[in-house]
C-alpha cells in the first residue's frame, strides 16, 4: 500500500499554562514559549508536505480568561505576526485566518488581514490560525451568512446538503483534517473544528504544547499511518 497522504493536521495548542507553573514561571511565560514553538512545528510540517497546518490559538470561549491574560495573548499574536511576515514570506508560506475575526482588538486584526493579503499568493503550504473561533460558532455563523444571502436575493432558501453546507464554513476549499493533535493530554475537542473533525484521527500527548517538538510531530505522522480509517464502513 502506498504511504498515506496527510495533506491537513490541525492542533490544539494546549498547555502554556501547566508550562509556566512547572518552570515557576509567569503563566505569560508560558504562552511566550507556546507562541515560538509555532514555528518549530511550521517548518516540520512544512518538511512533511502537508498542505494545511491549522493552529488553535484562541477560542472564543478563551475571552473568558483575565484581561490581562487576553491582552497578552492578543499582544503575542500581534508580535508574530510582525516577526513571522518576512520567514513566511521566504518559505512561501500562505497565511490565512478562521473564527470570529471581527471580535479581535483593531490592532491584531490589522495586521493578521495585512498579513494575509501579502502572503495570499504563496504556494508552498498554508498555516491557518483559528483566532477567536469557535466550532458552534462556524456552524451558527454560516448558516445565518447563508440565511441573509437568500433573503437579500429575496428567494426562499434552498434546504441545504452536507456538500452545499461545506460552503457556509470559514474555509470551505479547505479539506477536512486526516490527523487532529492536542497537546497536555485532554481528552476533549473543546469546541474545535465541529464538523471538518469528524472523521479525523485524534493524537493526544501528555506533552505540553512549549515542549512539542519536531520529534513528536513526526511521531505523531507516524502514529497516523498505522491508523485504520474506516468512515464507518465494513472491514473487507
Ligand atoms: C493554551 O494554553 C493556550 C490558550 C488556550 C490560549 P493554556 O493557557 O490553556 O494552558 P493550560 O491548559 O492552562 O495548561
Ligand atoms: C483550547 O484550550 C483552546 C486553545 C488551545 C486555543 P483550552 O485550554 O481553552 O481548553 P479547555 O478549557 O481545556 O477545554
Ligand atoms: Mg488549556
Amino acid at each position: 500500500m502506498t504511504e498515506k497522504t496527510i495533506r491537513h493536521v490541525a492542533i490544539i495548542m494546549d498547555g502554556n499554562g501547566r508550562w509556566a507553573e512547572r518552570h515557576g514561571l509567569p503563566k505569560i511565560e508560558g504562552h511566550r514559549r507556546g507562541a515560538n514553538q509555532v514555528s518549530v512545528i511550521l517548518e516540520a510540517a512544512r518538511d512533511a508536505k502537508i498542505d494545511f497546518l491549522t493552529l488553535y490559538a484562541f477560542s472564543t470561549e478563551n475571552w473568558k480568561r483575565s484581561k490581562q491574560e487576553v491582552a497578552a495573548l492578543m499582544k503575542l499574536m500581534e508580535e508574530f505576526l510582525d516577526e513571522k511576515i518576512p520567514e513566511l514570506m521566504e518559505k512561501n508560506i500562505r497565511l490565512r485566518a478562521i473564527g470570529r475575526l471581527g471580535d479581535l482588538p483593531a490592532g491584531v486584526r490589522g495586521k493578521l488581514l495585512r498579513a494575509i493579503e501579502a502572503t495570499a499568493d504563496n504556494t508552498a503550504g498554508t498555516l491557518i490560525f483559528a483566532l477567536s473561533y469557535g466550532g458552534r460558532a462556524e456552524i451558527v455563523d454560516g448558516v445565518n451568512r447563508y440565511l441573509e444571502a437568500a433573503w437579500k436575493s429575496g428567494k426562499k432558501p434552498e434546504k441545504l446538503t452536507e456538500e452545499s453546507f461545506r460552503n457556509c464554513l470559514y474555509a470551505p476549499d479547505v479539506p477536512d483534517p486526516e490527523l487532529m493533535i492536542r497537546t497536555s493530554g485532554e481528552l476533549r475537542i473543546s469546541n474545535f473544528l465541529l464538523w471538518q473533525l469528524s472523521y479525523s484521527e485524534f493524537y493526544v500527548t501528555d506533552t505540553l504544547w512549549p515542549d512539542f517538538g519536531k520529534e513528536e510531530f513526526a511521531e505523531a505522522l507516524a502514529a497516523y499511518r498505522k491508523r485504520e480509517r474506516r468512515f464507518g464502513g465494513r472491514l473487507k
